[in-house]
Formats: C-alpha cells, sequence, structure tokens
C-alpha cells in the first residue's frame, strides 16, 4: 500500500509537469498567463529548461539574432534616497561619491560612441544633484554624437521628464523594483508606489520608450508577486524590461539578508519574454554577477540586449550597488570586446542600429 502511494505520487507529479508544459506551450502561442498559471510555473523546478528553451524561440521569432549593446555611463553616485537593498543609498557613509562634471559625462560619452555604441544609457543615483539645465545640456551635447540616449535617473516631475525629453533623451529606465505594495513600503522608505506608477505613466505619455523591471529574491518576497510584477509589465506595455536578483550589499540594512537565485530571475525573465514578445530585454550585470555565464544564459532564455559598462576608470568600483559587480576592474575597450566575443560564441550578431524597439506583436 505504501509502495503504491508513492507511485501515486509519482503519477501526479508527470500529471503537474504535463500540464505545466502545456502552459508554457499555450504562451509560447499565445503570450497570455494568469497570475495563478505564472505563479504555477515560476514554483516549479521540473520545467525550467522548457521554459527557457519557449522564451529563447519567441525570441528568436520577434526580435531576432541581432544582440543590441548599450554602454552604461555611471555617472554619479550621489543619492537622496535610502533604497533598503542598495549600496548608494543616503545613509551609506562607507562609500567614496562622485559626481563627474558635464564636461567629463560627455567626454565619456564621446569615447563610447567611439568604440561603437549607438545607444548610451546614462545612470546615476537620484536627487537635484544637476540642476535640470545642466542635465538638458549635457542630454543635448551627447544627442549631436548621433546616438539613442536612455536615462536612468530616478522620480522627477512631469516638467523635467518633459524637457530631458526635448533635450534629446528618447528612452527612460525606471524599475518598479517590485508590485508587492507592502513589501515596497518595507524597501522604500520615504517613498511611494504611486508615484513611482505615475511617474513611468507620465513617462510613457511623453513618448519615452518606457524600460521598468523587478529585483528577485528581496526579503519576504512572494511567488505571487512576482507573478503579479510580470502582468504589471504586460499592463503598462512596456518596451524594455530589466530583471535581476538582489544581492545583498554589506553596507546596507539587508547585509544579513539571502540573496536573490539566478535561476529565479532567469524564470520571471523568460516568462516575461513569453508575456512581452517584442520588447528589449536586457541579460542584466547582476546575474552576471551571480554566474559567470550569466549573461549569456539569459540571452539563450529570453534576452537581447547586454548593457555594457562605459565608465572610465575609478568610478565603475565606485558605482556600488551591490558587491561582487562585474568588470569594475576592465576598460571599456576590454568589456566591448568580451562581450562582443561571447555574443559571436552563441551565434548571435552585435546590432549596429539604434535598438529601438520595433513592435511586430499586438495584444488586439
Ligand atoms: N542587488 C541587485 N540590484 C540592485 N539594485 C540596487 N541595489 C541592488 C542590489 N543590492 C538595482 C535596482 C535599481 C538598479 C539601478 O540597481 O533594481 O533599480
Ligand atoms: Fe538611490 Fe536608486 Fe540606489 Fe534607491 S536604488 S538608493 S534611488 S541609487
Ligand atoms: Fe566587462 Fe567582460 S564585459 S570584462
Amino acid at each position: 500500500m505504501h509502495g503504491g502511494s508513492t507511485e501515486e505520487f509519482q503519477r501526479i507529479r508527470i500529471i503537474m509537469k504535463k500540464d505545466l508544459l502545456n502552459l508554457i506551450d499555450k504562451a509560447e502561442k499565445e503570450h497570455s498567463l494568469t497570475q495563478d498559471e505564472l505563479a504555477k510555473i515560476l514554483e516549479n523546478k521540473e520545467i525550467n529548461q522548457e521554459l527557457f528553451n519557449a522564451a529563447d524561440r519567441v525570441r528568436e521569432k520577434y526580435v531576432g539574432n541581432e544582440v543590441q549593446l548599450r554602454g552604461l555611463v555611471e555617472f554619479s553616485n550621489m543619492c537622496s534616497k535610502n533604497c533598503f537593498y542598495c549600496g548608494l543609498r543616503k545613509d551609506n557613509k562607507n562609500l567614496k561619491r562622485y559626481k563627474l562634471k558635464p564636461e567629463i559625462i560627455i567626454d565619456f560619452a564621446e569615447k563610447a560612441v567611439s568604440y561603437g555604441y549607438k545607444t548610451l544609457v546614462l545612470q546615476s543615483g537620484e536627487g537635484d544633484f544637476y540642476s535640470t539645465k545642466e542635465m538638458s545640456h549635457i542630454i543635448s551635447e551627447i544627442k549631436k554624437l548621433d546616438v539613442a540616449i536612455t536615462l536612468s535617473i530616478g522620480e522627477k516631475t512631469e516638467e523635467e521628464y518633459k524637457l530631458f525629453k526635448e533635450a534629446g533623451a528618447d528612452r527612460f529606465l525606471l524599475r518598479i523594483e517590485t508590485t508587492d505594495r507592502e513589501l515596497y513600503k518595507r524597501m522604500h522608505p520615504e517613498m511611494s508606489h504611486e508615484n513611482r506608477v505615475n511617474c513611468l505613466m507620465t513617462i510613457k505619455k511623453l513618448g519615452y520608450e518606457v524600460g521598468t523591471g523587478s529585483l528577485i529574491g528581496l526579503p519576504n518576497q512572494t511567488i505571487e508577486s512576482l507573478a503579479g510584477d510580470i502582468l504589471f509589465f504586460k499592463e503598462l506595455e512596456a518596451d524594455m524590461i530589466g530583471i535581476g536578483p538582489f544581492i545583498p550589499n554589506e553596507d546596507t540594512p539587508l547585509a544579513a539578508e539571502k540573496s536573490g537565485t539566478f535561476e529565479m530571475s532567469l524564470k520571471v525573465m523568460a516568462l516575461t519574454r513569453l508575456l512581452l514578445p517584442d520588447i528589449n530585454i536586457p541579460a542584466t550585470t547582476a546575474m552576471e554577477s551571480l554566474n559567470p555565464d550569466g549573461r549569456i544564459i539569459a540571452l539563450q532564455s529570453g534576452a537581447n540586449v547586454v548593457m555594457p559598462n562605459v565608465t572610465e576608470g575609478e568610478y565603475r568600483a565606485l558605482y556600488k550597488l551591490y558587491p561582487g559587480k562585474i568588470c569594475i576592474n576592465d576598460t571599456p575597450t576590454h568589456c566591448r570586446g568580451c562581450i562582443t566575443g561571447k555574443i559571436h560564441s552563441i551565434n548571435r550578431t552585435v546590432s549596429k542600429d539604434y535598438g529601438f524597439r520595433k513592435k511586430n506583436y499586438t495584444n488586439q
């Protein structure tokens, strides 16, 4: 009788696996799943490879074999916010702060263009460390270099977003980090989830390509909320989604917490590809920080973008969101060669264009 119950258990496991494979199959064809279905796939480990393969096929079908490279300029590590997970948080006194002068930022951008980048991402901590006028000047000068510009500088007013758009910015990255409001509140003192969503809507309304995304493995984050994050990306009709594991930083209140896993980050990313087939999805730096082949594995599980660091000198080490960040002692030229080699090694090519989203799928 006992042997029978093990067999029964095995039989149920096989049926469950079959059901999940059917769901993945459905998502590959119809690009739609419910929160409950997403959660079921996220919590079962037996279907991972099939999920990654399906996401890889959808990536190839909708965005092709070209990998978009965006050069990341980390132009200031000053921040007025206190996100619990982040090394740049205001209360971290163990970090040497820097703020590059506009002419240095423009110089880094020129160098990046000379290495072949057609898109630059200008990233910094949040706050008013540069005036709106200064920021607009930086954007319009870099725009003259004939590149697409992505900003990743946090929550701003509608007026500022508008001025930056007019100055030449094309895209904006602002991760929602989590759609679980209670968790959001615990992780972000004095910040409002509502305002973050409003910022994303404003950015969209102003005609930017919108990038958002989540951290995976925050303390007490649930599978249901991760499934909810994916549905949020779809509802927002985001153009780019960046997913990365949470990595505890010793200089933050979350120092003693467990890291998110590479596997769960990859699964959320792959499901995002199934549901939003034609968007741009980066293989994130945080993924590679947890797994030495992280970006290549991500590129084979739904991703089509990489954002190599083009920050020069000591600054990349000072832009310490989390420990173990890759490339901190490498130069922009080295990274460009390194990532190009990796991309070619999996029979993919590096795109030579600006990398705008090419919409070739609609919900309707
Ligand atoms: N681990 C992983 N990612 C982090 N970020 C900030 N701190 C960490 C951390 N400890 C991410 C956030 C932010 C992006 C710029 O960096 O998601 O949006
Ligand atoms: Fe500042 Fe962004 Fe870090 Fe939050 S995640 S502390 S806003 S740099
Ligand atoms: Fe920087 Fe490989 S991308 S060393």
